[in-house]
């Protein structure tokens, strides 16, 4: 037989452990099941859960290994550690004077077709040395783990020629070696058209399929493909295109779909099998049904609708009720929503989507894993998964989105390890 692994981290004494067990993903009246055992404990071995129960029982069951990391939660909240399905964080330079021109009335479009938003991010990213690229883009890591995320997905986007998308999807790369923070790399290099193509788009359109997609696949640079599909910046047919080829090299697909306008990029979405769809603030009927029959992850970015001031929020119960699969993500860039804080959108949730705590909470744990492919790894505290867990300054799960703009969390394990004692 052999020899029984020993544990080298428990947590006891929890008063609600939010194991996630059940259904993967979560639909419908699901999204209310988090799976809560009262009075929990958990053992681990290195990053590999080994038992998670009744608290006196894991403790009498789990040998611990010599320095085992011993925490008594003393009655708090445990939930698997938050997956923030959709970020932008490589960047340098922050766009707060286009934060002013919108409170004066200028819109997100606007500023955009003015030369500002993604464009003038790019022109700062090209001439910033990576080093400098590296720390910013720590700093926001540091400060989403503080926030309770041990897991994101990260996109580039902000480079748009090829070796600008290789200079960022590289930074992501050797961040994912040494931060705790684990990174889905995603390639997004239809982001915008960048100024030098402004009047050739179809050159930029061949640049990203037979150069920058080959490069990316051939240096395992990313597991995603991304588009920004709205009115104005890559249309249907080009965004058909696009991931067509990022299908072809191997890629899965992800959209920003829907946010501005409804221009069928939900329904798009779904026929060429993404695994998500993202902001979905003006999806159509169809695109509700489409994404409910194809499996495609809708995620959710309350933050950006927020961040932008916008009267209408994406319509969350609606495509609760046909049966889509829902996850929450901040949207963290410096343009339409600069947040590192996931707990934060679990509020926005409650009050602007009218999700239950334990919906949103079903929404940034195991939803969230589904949207980056991870579901089975992450996003749920079962023996065999992850040991990726928050431990919260909280008695009772509810209060994490009604106690709002401060930080909850006590603890932050990552594959076993405390990485963040508050
Ligand atoms: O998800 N919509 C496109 N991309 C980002 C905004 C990026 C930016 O403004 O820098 C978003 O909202
Ligand atoms: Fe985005």
């Amino acid at each position: 037989m052999p020899a029984e692994k020993k544990a080298t981290l428990l947590i006891k004494n929890i008063g609600q452990l939010v194991t996630m067990a059940g259904p993967v993903p979560r639909i419908g009246d699901q999204l209310c099941d988090i799976g809560i055992i009262e009075h929990g404990g958990i053992a681990a071995a290195g990053n590999e859960i080994l038992r998670v129960g009744e608290s006196d029982d894991v403790e009498g069951h789990s040998p611990l290994a010599e320095g085992c990391t011993v925490i008594d939660a003393a009655g708090a909240v445990v939930t698997p550690g938050l997956i923030d399905p959709h970020t932008h964080p490589v960047f340098s330079m922050t766009r707060e004077k286009e934060f002013e021109m919108r409170l004066q009335g200028k819109s997100y479009m606007e500023i955009a077709n003015a030369g500002g938003g993604i464009r003038a991010s790019v022109r700062d990213l090209r001439t910033t040395p990576r080093q400098q690229l590296m720390e910013k883009t720590t700093e926001r890591l540091d400060r989403m783990l503080r926030y309770g995320v041990t897991t994101i997905e990260a996109k580039s986007g902000y480079g748009l020629s090829t070796e600008s998308e290789i200079k960022q999807l590289e930074v992501i790369r050797d961040l994912n070696q040494t931060h705790p923070i684990d990174m889905v790399p995603t390639f997004l290099g239809a982001h915008e058209i960048p100024d030098e193509y402004r009047n050739n788009r179809n050159g930029y359109i061949e640049l990203i399929i037979d150069e920058m997609i080959p490069k990316v696949v051939e240096q395992h640079l990313a597991e995603f493909s991304d588009i920004f599909t709205e009115e104005g910046v890559y249309d249907i047919p080009e965004s058909r295109k696009i991931q067509q080829a990022a299908d072809d090299a191997g890629l899965k697909l992800k959209f920003h779909a829907d946010e501005l306008k409804s221009v069928g990029g939900a329904e798009l979405a779904a026929e060429m099998k993404a695994v998500s769809a993202d902001h979905l603030v003006y999806i159509s009927e169809a695109g509700i049904k489409a994404l409910a029959s194809s499996g495609t992850v809708a995620v959710l970015l309350p933050g950006t609708t927020f961040s932008l001031a916008g009267k209408q929020y994406a319509p969350a119960r609606k495509m609760i009720e046909e049966g889509v699969v829902v996850a929450l993500s901040t949207d963290c860039n410096p343009g339409s929503s600069y947040s590192e804080s996931l707990p934060f959108m679990v509020t926005l949730a409650a009050l602007e989507l009218k999700m239950t705590a334990a919906e949103a909470i079903s929404a940034v744990t195991v939803n969230a894993a589904c949207a980056i492919n991870r579901e089975g790894v992450i996003g749920q505290l079962q023996p065999g998964m992850s040991a990726d867990m928050v431990v919260w300054n909280m008695a009772d799960y509810r209060e994490l989105p009604y106690h709002y703009a401060v930080n909850l969390v006590a603890k932050v394990i990552k594959a076993g390890k405390l990485v963040v004692n508050n």
